[in-house]
């Protein structure tokens, strides 16, 4: 069993908890949230990392950035592994988790659904076939409680460009803009559209539901703790 606690109770944090059963080899051996969540009953609901004084294999974290950031440092210090779905990091919290990396294996992603790991070598495919001039647009919608904008993902997708036009260089590479969207209960879409010519191309990702994250979550998880210390991303699981 993988001894797992779970960091933050959030939307993330109990979707996560939720898909637990699935998969039948996590034991949350604590769920760390700085308020009691309602739905506690039979977990052991601890206020922060330090007042948690059990054994754990592995940290889930969903929280923003400043409980990454903590949990980060707790898991380099207790020799736990750590996997963060947490998104808007600051390049100290990114420096946090390299350090933890050191100790443990770490496994950061902005989004840890399948189909986001799958869009993004398209979004490299055609960035590197197309003419590095063509414009390129990011466009990520959000329900409009997330703080961040552009998104960790749509962040990750530009890099996915990058990474195609370098592969295959035709001219100078052009703009990669990004527009975003915050509004309703939107769980998360994402658009790339490539305008080259008087041609267009556009892939386009939508979540139609968080649960994805949650089990992508899981099932990264169960990779991770297969690894050695090291920094991990979706690449390398997916
Ligand atoms: N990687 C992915 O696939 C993926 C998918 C969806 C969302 N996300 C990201 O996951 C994160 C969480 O999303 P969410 O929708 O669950 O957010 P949320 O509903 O706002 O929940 C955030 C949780 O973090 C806690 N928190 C905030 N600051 C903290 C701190 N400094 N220390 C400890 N706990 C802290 C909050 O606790 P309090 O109530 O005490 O403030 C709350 O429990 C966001 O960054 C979101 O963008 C990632």
């Amino acid at each position: 069993m993988i001894r797992t606690l779970l960091y933050g109770a959030g939307r993330m944090a109990r979707r996560v908890l939720a898909q637990m059963p699935e998969f039948g080899n996590y034991e949350l051996v604590g769920w760390i949230s700085r308020i009691p969540p309602d739905e506690i009953r039979d977990i052991d609901w601890y206020p922060s990392l330090d007042d948690f004084d059990g054994e754990a294999d592995l940290l889930i974290d969903f929280t923003l950035p400043g409980g990454t950031h903590t949990a980060a440092q707790w898991c380099e210090q207790k020799a736990v592994a750590m996997l963060s779905g947490t998104t808007g990091l600051l390049d100290e919290d990114i420096q946090a988790l390299k350090s933890a990396a050191l100790q443990v294996p770490v496994l950061w992603a902005p989004n840890l659904s399948f189909g986001v790991a799958v869009m993004a070598a398209l979004v490299r495919q055609t960035a590197a076939a197309l003419d590095a001039s063509s414009v390129v647009t990011i466009t990520d919608i959000h329900h409009k409680h997330k703080i961040d904008a552009p998104s960790g993902t749509a962040l990750s997708l530009a890099m996915a460009v990058e990474q195609g036009r370098s592969e295959w260089q035709h001219g100078e590479p052009g703009d990669v803009a990004f527009s975003s969207v915050r509004e309703g209960d939107i769980v998360g879409e994402h658009t790339v559209s490539f305008v080259s010519g008087d041609e267009v191309i556009e892939i386009t990702h939508k979540a139609l539901d968080g649960k994805v994250f949650a089990r992508g979550a899981l099932k990264a998880g169960e990779w991770l703790l297969e690894q050695g210390p090291g920094y991990y991303s979706s690449g390398d699981w997916s």
